[in-house]
C-alpha cells in the first residue's frame, strides 16, 4: 500500500551529528538533568515521520530502534495523532477505579481478542511495562499461594525495585541500588549460539527444570517469567521446543506461565505475540511499548480465573489505562489491521535477511545473525571465538549514529547489535541503514 508520510523516507544529513542546535540542547541537559538517564547518542529530536526522524538541525536520520521497540507502526502515525487529539479534547482522566469509560474495556475486550489462548481472559491497564510486571507478580503471588518467581538468565524486566531483581545483569541497571527483594531466582535459558553444540530445545528446558527443581522446588515456585524473544538480553531466540516443556513443566505442576511480551509483542514479530512461534499459550501475558504508538499504556491479561484471584482494589493505579493512551491504543490495534502490519513485519524480516543474513560469512566480529520480524540481533564477537565485543559495538555504534542510523545496543555483554525498526520501514531504507553499519563492521573487523 502507498502510504503518505510528513517527512520523506529518506536520510539525509545537513549538518555533522550531532548538529550545533544538538550540542546546545545537551549543555543544557548535563546542567539540569540526572547523568543517570544515560543516553544513546545526544542528537536531539524534534519530529518524525514513518520509520525517519528528524532532529532539531533539521536532518533526516533512519530509525533502527523505534525508542526500543515503541513506534511499531511508524512515528506519529496520522490516525494514533487524530484518536489521541479527540479523546484529548473530549476527557484526559476520570481515574477507571472511580469511574470507569468505555476506552479502556474496549482494549481489555481487544488484548483478550489478540492474545494466545482459546479460553476467558481478563486484563487490568498500568502505565509501563515494569508496572505490568510488578501486577503479573503479585497476581501469580495471590492465585498460588506462593511467593518464589523465577526468570530466566539475561532477562530484562524494567527498573523498579521488584523487576530491578527480575533483571540479569547488574550493570548498569542494577548496580548500588539494593536492597532488592527475595524469592527472585534466575535460572538457565536456552542460549543457541552459546549452549553445548547440538544442544535441544528440550534438553536446554531440562537443565532449567532441574535448575528449578534443585534451587528453588517446584511447589514452591509461584510463577516463572519468560521473554519468547528475549530484548535486552540480545535478542536470544531460544530452542525450539524449550518453551514447549517449561510450559509443560508449569501446568504439571501449578506454576503460572507469564509471557513478558513487553517488547517482542504487539506485531513486531510478525504475529501478534512471539511466544506463538514457540506454539505455545501462556497464563499471564504482559503488553507494552508498541501498544499504544508512543503513549505510556501497559497490561497484564491472562486466563480470567487468575486475573480475578485478587481481592477488588488490589491492582490498579491513577493514571493506568488512561483515556488518552487507550484511544491511541485501540488506533494502533486499527492500524494493525488495516495496514496488513503482521504482513509487513515479515516482510521486513525477509528484508532482513536478505540484506544482512550473510554477515557473519563477511565480518569476522559478526558471531551471529538472528531474528524474527522486526526484531534481529547481531552478536559481536572476537573474531575466530565466541568472546563477546563489546569495544566492537561501540564503534559500530559510533559510526551509525555520526552517519544518520539510529540502532540499539543489548546483550549481558554489551555485545549485541539490536535492530528494532518499525514494521513499515523500506526496503530501500533497509539496505541504506545496512550500508552505513557494513562500513562500521568493515572497519572493526
Ligand atoms: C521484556 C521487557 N520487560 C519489561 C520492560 C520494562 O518496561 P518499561 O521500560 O516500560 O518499564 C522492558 C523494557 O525494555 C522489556 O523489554
Amino acid at each position: 500500500m502507498t502510504r503518505d508520510f510528513s517527512v520523506p523516507q529518506t536520510r539525509k544529513l545537513v549538518t555533522a551529528l550531532p548538529g550545533p542546535r544538538s550540542v546546545e540542547l545537551q549543555e543544557r541537559r548535563v546542567a539540569s538533568v540526572s547523568r543517570g538517564a544515560g543516553t544513546l547518542a545526544n542528537i536531539y529530536m524534534e519530529s518524525g515521520s514513518g520509520a525517519i526522524l528528524v532532529d532539531v538541525d533539521g536532518n533526516r536520520l533512519i530509525d533502527l530502534g523505534c525508542g526500543i521497540g515503541v513506534t511499531t507502526i511508524g512515528h506519529a502515525h496520522p490516525a494514533v495523532a487524530a484518536a489521541a487529539a479527540e479523546q484529548a479534547s473530549k476527557l484526559t482522566h476520570t481515574l477507571f477505579t472511580v469511574t470507569p469509560y468505555e476506552n479502556y474495556v474496549r482494549v481489555a475486550e481487544k488484548l483478550a481478542e489478540i492474545t494466545p489462548g482459546d479460553f476467558d481472559k481478563h486484563s487490568i491497564l498500568v502505565n509501563s511495562g515494569a508496572e505490568a510486571v510488578e501486577n503479573a507478580v503479585k497476581i501469580a503471588r495471590k492465585f498460588t499461594g506462593r511467593r518464589a518467581i523465577a526468570t530466566l538468565d539475561h532477562a530484562f524486566h524494567g527498573r523498579t525495585n521488584l523487576t530491578m531483581a527480575m533483571t540479569y545483569r547488574p550493570w548498569p541497571e542494577r548496580a548500588g541500588m539494593g536492597p532488592f527483594p527475595g524469592e527472585i531466582y534466575s535460572v538457565p535459558i536456552s542460549y543457541p549460539f552459546r549452549d553445548p553444540e547440538g544442544m535441544t530445545g528440550e534438553e536446554a528446558a531440562e537443565r532449567t527444570i532441574d535448575y528449578i527443581n534443585t534451587h528453588i522446588g517446584a511447589t514452591e515456585l509461584a510463577a516463572l517469567f519468560v521473554e519468547p524473544i528475549q530484548g535486552d538480553g540480545g535478542i536470544i531466540i531460544p530452542a525450539p521446543g524449550y518453551f514447549k516443556r517449561l510450559s509443560e513443566f508449569c501446568t504439571e505442576n501449578g506454576i503460572v506461565f507469564v509471557a513478558d511480551e513487553i517488547q517482542a509483542g504487539i506485531g513486531r514479530t510478525g504475529t501478534w505475540y512471539s511466544i506463538e512461534h514457540h506454539g505455545v499459550v501462556p497464563d499471564l501475558v504482559t503488553s507494552a511499548k508498541g501498544i499504544a504508538g508512543g503513549f505510556p499504556l501497559a497490561a497484564v491479561t491472562g486466563r480470567a480465573e487468575i486475573m480475578d484471584a485478587v481481592q477488588p482494589g488490589g491492582i490498579g493505579g491513577t493514571f493506568g489505562g488512561n483515556p488518552v493512551s487507550t484511544a491511541a491504543a485501540l488506533a494502533v490495534f486499527d492500524v494493525f489491521e488495516q495496514e496488513n502490519l503482521l504482513e509487513e513485519a515479515k516482510r521486513v524480516e525477509k528484508a532482513l535477511w536478505a540484506r544482512i543474513g550473510d554477515w557473519a560469512e563477511k565480518f569476522p566480529v559478526v558471531g551471529e545473525v538472528r531474528g524474527k520480524g522486526a526484531m534481529f540481533g547481531i552478536e559481536l564477537v572476537k573474531p575466530g571465538t565466541k568472546t563477546p565485543n563489546p569495544d566492537a559495538l561501540k564503534a559500530v555504534l559510533a559510526h551509525a549514529t555520526a552517519n544518520g542510523v539510529i540502532p540499539l545496543d543489548a546483550g549481558s555483554w554489551d555485545s549485541v547489535l539490536r535492530l528494532l525498526p518499525s514494521v513499515i520501514i523500506s526496503d530501500e531504507l533497509i539496505d541504506d541503514a545496512a550500508t552505513v553499519l557494513e562500513e562500521a563492521l568493515a572497519r572493526v573487523s
